[in-house]
C-alpha cells in the first residue's frame, strides 16, 4: 500500500540530473538577459525549490518577487485559476521571467500571462522545470523547458500530492495514490 510515510514513487529525474539542467538554464538566462532589467517571478508554492536553485546559477544582476496562485484539487486540473497573493513591486517596463514548476493543461501560465501583459512589462518570458506537452489545452509559449515529461502525476523538487512531497530531493512518479489516513 502506498501512503504519505511510504508512497510507491519511482524516480523520474534524479536529483543530480536536475541540478545540471539547472545549471545550464542558469548560464542561458544570464547570457541572454545580460545588460536587462530582470525580475525573477516565483510562483508559489510549487516552483519555490527549483526558484531558489535557478536564482543560485544566475550570475547577472536580478531582482526577485514572488504571487501564487491557485489551480489544482488533488491530481485533476480543475480548470480555474485565482491569484491567492499578487507580485509585491511593479513590472511596467521591465523584463519578467516566470518561474514555474510544471506546465501541464496550460491554463495556469495562459491566465497569468495575460493577466501580467496587461500592466506593460517590456517582455514577459516563462522558465519552467517540467513541460507536459501532451496534456496541453491551450497554447502557451514556454521560452525555457527543463525537461519535457510525459503524461504522469510527479511528485518532488517542490511539487506536490496534497500539499506532501515537495521536500523529496527528485522527481517521481506517484504510482500509486498514497491514502492520507
Ligand atoms: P496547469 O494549469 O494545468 O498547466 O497546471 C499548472 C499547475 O498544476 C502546476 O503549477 C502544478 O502546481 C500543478 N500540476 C500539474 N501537473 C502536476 C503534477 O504532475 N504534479 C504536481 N503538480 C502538478
Amino acid at each position: 500500500m502506498s501512503t504519505i510515510e511510504s508512497p510507491r514513487v519511482s524516480v523520474l529525474l534524479s536529483a543530480d540530473a536536475i541540478a545540471a539542467r539547472v545549471a545550464a538554464l542558469g548560464a542561458q538566462l544570464s547570457e541572454d538577459y545580460r545588460g536587462r532589467d530582470v525580475v525573477l517571478v516565483c510562483i508559489l508554492k510549487g516552483s519555490l525549490v527549483f526558484f531558489a536553485d535557478l536564482l543560485r546559477a544566475v550570475t547577472i544582476p536580478t531582482r526577485c518577487d514572488y504571487l501564487a496562485v491557485e489551480s489544482y484539487e488533488g491530481t485533476s486540473s480543475s480548470g480555474e485559476v485565482r491569484f491567492t497573493a499578487d507580485l509585491r513591486g511593479a513590472i511596467e517596463g521591465r523584463d519578467v521571467l516566470l518561474v514555474e514548476d510544471i506546465v501541464d493543461t496550460g491554463l495556469t501560465m495562459a491566465y497569468l500571462l495575460e493577466a501580467l501583459s496587461a500592466r506593460k512589462p517590456s517582455s514577459i518570458e516563462v522558465v519552467t522545470l517540467l513541460d507536459k506537452p501532451s496534456r496541453r489545452r491551450t497554447p502557451v509559449s514556454l521560452r525555457y523547458v527543463g525537461f519535457e515529461i510525459p503524461d504522469a502525476f510527479v511528485v518532488g523538487y517542490g511539487l506536490d500530492y496534497e500539499q506532501y512531497f515537495r521536500n523529496l530531493p527528485f522527481v517521481g512518479v506517484l504510482e500509486e495514490v498514497p491514502s492520507l489516513g
